[in-house]
């Protein structure tokens, strides 16, 4: 980043550690210093101390401590520049007096600026526009939500914001690339794209706004407008809400998906701190990652008319194969989730997140009640949700389906599974593929507890020496991520000495993405991390349990086909098995908002 001393010296100028740090931290006057209780660590009596006049903080108790910018970098869990950015961005104006700066800058970040000028004008203007304020106090929406998604307004003006940019001195072009405004037909210059509407930013991950979404205040078509394709912004890419929801997301350990901009505001306003929104649009796997940077359970709100979720269940297993776990929670017909805290109140929304599904349970019910509308009979359903049935490779998970469905549909559980042969054959007649049947591939599952592992060592390698005590290379399915697990293995005398993780891999193929997993990690206090980290050890030593039961299960299997009897040694390891995989099933409810 060019001449950082002159920026940093102009953010510090600017942005009061005080306020900066009150926003997320409740101090305390005590004599000369702040105290209250540190962010970065979990304690129960203040250590987190601040010094007003020299612009310092500490803390006493995890012995962290530094300026503005280590207090962003801590906080937020970003790199130097990146912390600079978002400072920058608070500091509204700081970046575009230096016109030498603003030259150099890539055109990326000449659009962040432009949209930061934007957003500054359109939460004015909301503030000022009567028609505005009496639209968002009857979509109940409060002040502090407003405050919090950077609620803004275009007012009903071909240049309000035009002649703002201009006053701004942001290269107009650049904003015509930034889809803040448009060129005049036939005519010089350039007037608003967004007029009469209610204005929702979309924040990258760290802070940027990116594009627009505009609701019209009236029956103006479209009902939404959005930015188009912009170098920062490709439709469908991106998911709004995730920077606010990400906190609360990683603290849960899930997230809650649904529709709209308005839905997901009204959630947060009613206490869902983990709820980002999709846009109306289907997922695209750059979503689910963006998803799965956060967290790796999903809860999907899913309309209760049957075209939405028609449209939407085709792309659900899109997601599952991203390494999601999906959730469904099914809204009453016609209700959307803003109508629904509205009229019942947080409760009502809780009552429905309660009784989600998971998304197989989802698709057997969908197949059943075919049945219960007398589209399709019950061996037809019944085949269908074998199918659906096949795809699980738990096998004690399987075998719950199983049960499930030889209740639900009132038939006999054996010719349930005898149906199971009949079905790959006539599959595999379908793909003119072998007629044999394939021998049976070990489970795969999603690998993002593999990549929580690398990332939770690379932010905090102290973690190494347990790890490796307990997870081998062998037991990562992701090959790359094994070989760096592996270079890490082999350097951990280098890590333990202070060298970063992410030096000692320089030189991997991968370097790229670890950067990105490790700058994408989420802010965790102490407690937090241990946990987390025993849950991903816990995911490995689980996995490690689910092969050898696979595999027990096809030898007893194989025996069984060829009339041999099972030597009892066998018949106990299943046993042991699958009573120990019972137990130590994580619990489906768990980490629920
Ligand atoms: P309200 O009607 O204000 O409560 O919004 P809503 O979110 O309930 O609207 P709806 O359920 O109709 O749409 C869900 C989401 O789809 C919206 O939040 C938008 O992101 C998107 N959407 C809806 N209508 C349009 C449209 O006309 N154009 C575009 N691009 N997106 C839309
Ligand atoms: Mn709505």
């Amino acid at each position: 980043m060019p001449t950082a001393t002159g920026i940093i010296a102009e953010i510090q100028a600017k942005v009061d550690l005080l306020a900066y740090v009150s926003q997320y931290v409740t101090l305390r006057k005590r004599g000369r210093e702040y105290t209250g209780l540190c962010p970065f660590h979990a304690e129960k009596t203040p250590s987190f101390s601040l010094n007003a006049e020299k612009q310092v903080w500490h803390c006493y108790g995890c012995d962290a401590g530094g300026d503005l910018i280590s207090f962003v970098k801590r906080y937020e869990n970003v790199e130097f520049p990146d912390a600079l950015r978002m400072l920058a961005a608070r500091a509204g104006v700081a970046l575009q007096e230096s016109s030498d700066l603003r030259r150099r800058r890539s055109e990326r970040e000449a659009i962040y600026e432009a949209n930061a000028v934007a957003k500054a004008f359109f939460s004015d203007a909301l503030s000022k526009s009567a028609e505005a304020q009496a639209y968002v106090a009857r979509r109940g929406l409060a002040e502090a939500t407003c405050e919090r998604f950077g609620l803004g307004f275009a007012p009903d003006s071909w240049d309000g914001l035009t002649s703002a940019l201009a006053r701004a001195k942001v290269d107009l072009p650049t904003a015509a690339r930034a889809g803040l405004i448009s060129r005049r037909q036939n005519e010089e210059g350039y007037i608003d794209f967004f007029r009469r509407r209610l204005m929702f930013p979309i924040f990258n991950l760290t802070g940027e706004v990116i594009a627009f979404g505009g609701r019209a205040l009236g029956d103006a078509e479209p009902k939404y407008l959005n930015t188009k394709n912009t170098p920062v912004f490709t439709k469908g890419q991106h998911v709004y809400g995730l920077a606010v929801a990400r906190k609360a997301a990683a603290a849960q350990e899930a997230l809650i998906v649904v529709e709209g901009y308005m839905d997901c505001l009204a959630l947060h306003q009613a206490g869902f701190g983990n709820v980002v929104a999709t846009s109306g649009t289907a997922f695209t796997p750059e979503q689910a990652r963006e998803l799965r940077r956060v967290a790796n359970n999903v809860y999907l709100c899913f309309d209760g008319d049957a075209a939405g979720q028609a449209a939407t269940t085709r792309n659900v297993d899109m997601l599952v194969e991203e390494g999601l776990h999906i959730e469904v929670v099914t809204l009453p017909g016609g209700r959307d989730p803003d109508d629904l805290v509205r009229e019942g109140g947080p409760e009502a929304f809780a009552t429905l997140l309660a009784a989600s599904r998971s998304w197989t349970d989802f698709k057997i019910d969908a197949a059943i009640q075919r049945i219960e509308r007398r589209f399709a009979s019950k061996s037809d359903v019944a085949r269908q949700a074998m199918a659906v049935i096949a795809r699980v490779h738990d096998p004690i998970e399987k075998d719950q389906y199983i049960k499930a469905m030889a209740r639900k549909l009132d038939v006999d559980e054996a010719s349930l599974r005898s149906l199971r042969p009949a079905l790959v054959a006539t599959q595999n007649e379908r793909n003119g593929g072998p007629q044999h049947r394939r021998a049976p591939a070990p489970p795969r599952r999603g690998l993002s507890f593999e990549r929580e592992l690398i990332q939770l060592i690379l932010a905090r390698p102290a973690l190494l020496d347990e790890a490796m005590e307990r997870v081998a290379t062998e037991d990562f399915e992701d090959e790359e991520l094994g070989r760096t697990y592996d270079v890490l293995h082999n350097a951990r005398s280098t890590i333990a000495q202070g060298v970063s993780p992410v030096s000692v891999l320089s030189d991997a193929p991968n370097v790229a993405d670890l950067t990105r997993l490790a700058l994408s990690s989420p802010p965790l206090d102490a407690q937090e991390e241990a946990q987390r980290f025993e849950r991903i050890l816990e995911r490995f030593d689980r996995r490690r349990m689910q092969r050898r039961l696979y595999h027990v299960d096809a030898e007893m299997n194989r025996l069984f086909t060829e009339g041999k009897s099972v030597p009892e040694l066998l018949r106990d390891e299943y046993n042991s098995l699958s009573v120990t995989l019972r137990g130590a099933a994580p619990d489906k409810r768990e980490g629920k908002h």
